[in-house]
């Protein structure tokens, strides 16, 4: 028998590296939102599908800065090393990513406009240190064609370990597990 019930993925793209920490900095061997992305698997069961830069970001700070500064700027597309075929038999797509300069990496774009979200709902995730969720309910809605924005997930990076509770009943108030 079919399963009706409706399927959920998950894609995120996560750097591991020197980032921004408490107002220091630290280097994180597993980066933020993919250890928010293993929690949000473990409580849903969802499919998960992490985005690779073909061009992988240095684990240095500041070049990743000065990186996505040229990207925004240019309004540029990274290359993704492992693009998925297809998000076809998903209802529900969450797109969770750190904040970079106030919006999702532009890689995030590159994934967003390389599929058809007709009648899907799509809620934006991310971390970030100060941020929220930024650009990315806009960013979303405009590269996401034909998807439905429902309400986004942010998560400081610092206190992703400790947001399961957090994390849990958004998941609850959004459908994603039994209330
Ligand atoms: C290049 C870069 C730019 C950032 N810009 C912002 C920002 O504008 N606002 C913010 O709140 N956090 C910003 N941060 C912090 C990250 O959003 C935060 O550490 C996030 O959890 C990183 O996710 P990740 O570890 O999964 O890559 C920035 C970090 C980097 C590396």
């Amino acid at each position: 028998m079919p399963d009706a019930r409706p399927r959920a993925l998950l894609v995120y793209f996560s750097r591991a590296g020197w980032n921004y920490h408490d107002g220091d900095r630290r280097y994180l061997q597993t980066g933020n939102t993919q250890r928010l992305a293993d929690m949000i698997g473990k409580l849903t069961g969802c499919d998960i599908h992490r985005i690779e830069a073909a061009e992988p970001y240095s684990d240095d700070s500041d070049d990743t800065v000065a990186r996505n500064v040229r990207e925004q700027n240019a309004d540029a597309r990274p290359a993704i090393a492992n693009p998925l075929a297809s998000i076809d038999r998903y209802t529900t797509v969450l797109l969770a990513s750190g904040i970079w300069n106030v919006r999702a990496p532009m890689i995030m774009s590159t994934f967003a406009e390389s599929h058809d979200f007709t009648g899907k709902i799509v809620h934006p995730v991310t971390t970030h240190a100060m941020s929220g969720l930024g650009t990315t309910e806009r960013d979303y809605a405009a590269s996401c064609h034909g998807a439905t924005l429902a309400t986004g997930l942010a998560v400081r990076g610092e206190e992703v370990d400790d947001a399961g509770p957090a994390v849990q009943a958004w998941l609850r108030q959004n459908g994603l597990i039994a209330a």
